[in-house]
């Protein structure tokens, strides 16, 4: 472990090492000075390069561990005695949890059990003032309520469960847990189902970066299915500025849908993608990065439509997104083409091995 915190305005952040922890962790750090301990396993989807920046800082310490470890977990928890536990940890990539459900299984479920079940110990032991502001914020997903249809209202806070791939399910069963506890023993929890996000540190097995890199290297754009799929899109920076507005407002036991107002078929996105990187980096012969575009095979199960009404959080905490999509997706692609050593070091054998395995047997439509 290294760094230190032990004031009482620390907060515990899991899987702070990933895309979205990453970001939370650097944006909170540049507007408040509360300390910060990052738990997180380092799977291949942790990246402790997206913190490099934080090394010398004294708010910030780093615990490399399993959120399923109850030992573990409560030693931080006595150690840091944090005012709030934001949980970002989790197996994320739907594909994967396709090819191989069990780590999603073990991590979204079993890890956010024990994370529950600590933070509960630990609650009960506070008093006073510390007891009532503790809270724990669970991050969750749209995916857990399924699929819409093109004229089907957004996805709002009442909107039954229906997850429909094994990463939505175990998303779902977490989402499940963190109510219980909540309704059972009035643990102070919070919980956030957010759209796609997109933005700096975001691993290269999802959308953006992926067709981002494969669009530099001229390599082809595999589009799952006709392309029509419709994902509300999120700067992960507005992502990170929800979650502040839940943790330090948000009502005990209350969840809050979060979103982009940004709709669009993944077709117009790799589209979009591919004339921004033509922009950037004209190709000598002036042929357009639109020629690399492969319709694939579909993903098993492939969701239509997310929709988010991020009403409620508007209404009740102030917050809406500040980063329209073509600018957020500028900025994007502009951070991949600026961070090729960043890139480099994420595009491991373990990462080839996965790009072989999901896109090697695809048919060509
Ligand atoms: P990510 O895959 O980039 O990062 C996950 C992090 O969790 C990694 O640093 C990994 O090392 C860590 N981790 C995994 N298993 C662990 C374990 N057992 N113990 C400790 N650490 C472990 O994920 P992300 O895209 O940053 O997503 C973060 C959270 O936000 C997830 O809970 C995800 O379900 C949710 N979410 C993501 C999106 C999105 O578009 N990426 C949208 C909505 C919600
Ligand atoms: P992804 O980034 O994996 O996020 P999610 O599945 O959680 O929404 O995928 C976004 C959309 O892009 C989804 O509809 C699947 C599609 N997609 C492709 O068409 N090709 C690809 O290579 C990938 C990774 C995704």
């Amino acid at each position: 472990m290294a760094g230190g915190s032990t004031t009482r305005d620390t907060v515990l952040v899991t899987g702070g090492a990933g895309f979205i922890g990453s970001n939370f962790i650097l944006t909170w750090l540049q507007s408040t000075s509360s300390p910060i301990v990052n738990l997180d396993l380092l799977t291949y989807a942790g990246n402790p390069a997206n913190l490099a920046s934080l090394e010398h800082d004294p708010r910030y310490a780093f615990a490399r561990g399993d959120i399923c470890d109850p030992q573990l977990v409560a030693a931080l928890l006595r150690e840091h005695r944090p005012r709030a536990i934001v949980h970002f940890a989790a197996e994320s990539h739907v594909d994967r949890s396709i090819v191989a459900p069990d780590a999603f299984i073990r991590t979204n479920i079993h890890g956010t059990f024990v994370l529950l079940e600590q933070a509960k110990l630990y609650w009960s032991s506070l008093s006073g003032p510390e007891r009532a502001a503790f809270r724990f914020l669970h991050v969750s997903t749209d995916e857990v309520y399924g699929s819409l249809g093109a004229g089907d209202p957004a996805f709002c806070e009442t909107t039954p469960y229906a997850p429909n791939s094994p990463y939505a399910a175990s998303k779902a069963g977490s989402d499940h847990l963190a109510r219980a506890y909540c309704h059972t023993w009035g643990l102070p929890v919070l919980t956030t189902n957010c759209s796609n996000n997109y933005g700096p540190f975001q691993f290269p097995e999802k959308l953006i970066p992926l067709m981002v890199l494969n669009a530099l290297e001229g390599k082809p754009l595999p589009v799952y299915g006709d392309g029509k799929n419709v994902r509300d899109w999120l700067f992960v920076e507005d992502h990170c500025a929800a979650i502040r507005a839940v943790l330090e407002r948000g009502q005990p036991g209350a969840t809050y849908n979060i979103g982009g107002n940004s709709e669009r078929a993944n077709i117009d996105v790799v589209t979009a993608i591919c004339d921004l990187v033509d922009e950037f980096c004209p190709r000598p012969a002036a042929a357009s990065r639109r020629n690399l575009i492969a319709f694939v095979e579909d993903r098993l199960g492939h969701d239509r439509r997310y929709a988010i009404d991020a009403g409620k959080i508007t209404r009740e905490l102030g917050w809406t997104p500040a980063q329209p999509f073509e600018d957020g997706l500028r900025k994007t692609v502009r951070w991949y083409l600026d961070n090729a050593t960043w890139v480099a070091s994420v595009r491991t054998g373990a990462y080839r091995d996965w790009i072989a395995k999901n896109y090697a047997d695809r048919l060509t439509l």
